[in-house]
């Protein structure tokens, strides 16, 4: 068997191989765990009150790094709050909540409504909250640099899911995206456009897996 010993998030060999070996399919185990982990990937919403290791975060974050992006532009920007700062930050959703409930409730489906309510208020008392911004460029184009940024939040759900870690992007802050980046210090001219949260935590309910439709969703050409 081909061991690999994942560092970080470099691959490590026998020095001498990985040349060799930089394009060669992982070995048949490594690639089950691979796609297993994208299969277990699912968005968790409620966490344990325990924090999340410096350092095991550190290793999440950085899974995000790696994505690729729009011209190499690296445009993603994360605030990754926690402690105190993440306490303000649910007290300002839980304000919000209240300005916009009212518009909300009219616009949204009862499901979607009570999910962002929920969130609003408790985050699922998730210890780690990453707020994640694109930051745009008249060179670049619009959808390109949004697109860069939701690559590496992926990148950010796959190694929640191999640390052990669960967490759900959530579109909900958007609604209150002005009083986000106000609370970031993020300045209206600054490029910087809020994206989405993901709330990361260790998990603490099993919910089922959201069933994949397959119909229409792939057109194969030759
Ligand atoms: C861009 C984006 C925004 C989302 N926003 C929310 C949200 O505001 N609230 C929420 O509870 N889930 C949110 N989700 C999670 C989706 O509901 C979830 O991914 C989907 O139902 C599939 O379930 P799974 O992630 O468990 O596979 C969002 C996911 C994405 C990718």
């Amino acid at each position: 068997m081909n061991w690999y010993l994942l560092e970080g998030l470099s691959v490590v060999t026998d020095e001498k191989k990985i040349d060799s070996m930089r394009f060669a399919p992982f070995a048949s185990e490594f690639r089950q765990e691979f796609y297993r982990l994208l299969e277990a990937r699912r968005s968790i919403r409620k966490f344990k009150p325990i924090d999340v290791p410096d350092e095991v975060l550190d290793r999440v974050m950085a899974a995000a790094l790696q994505a690729p992006s729009g011209k190499n532009r690296q445009n993603w920007r994360f605030f990754v709050l926690q402690g105190e700062k993440r306490d303000q930050y649910v007290k300002l959703s839980q304000k919000s909540w209240l300005g916009i409930k009212d518009i909300l409730e009219k616009r949204l489906k009862p499901s979607l409504y009570a999910f962002t309510e929920r969130f609003f208020y408790t985050l699922g008392e998730a210890p780690v909250v990453v707020l994640c911004y694109s930051h745009n460029d008249a060179e670049e184009r619009y959808h390109t640099s949004i697109g860069s940024v939701y690559m590496a939040v992926e990148n950010m759900n796959l190694a929640c899911v191999a640390e052990g870690l669960g967490c759900c992007t959530m579109g909900a802050p958007l609604e209150i995206k002005d009083e986000v980046d106000r609370f970031l210090g993020v300045e209206s001219d600054s490029g910087l456009e809020l994206l989405c949260a993901v709330v990361m935590g260790w998990p603490d309910h099993d919910p089922p897996k959201a069933a994949r439709q397959l119909e229409g969703r792939i057109t194969k050409l030759r």
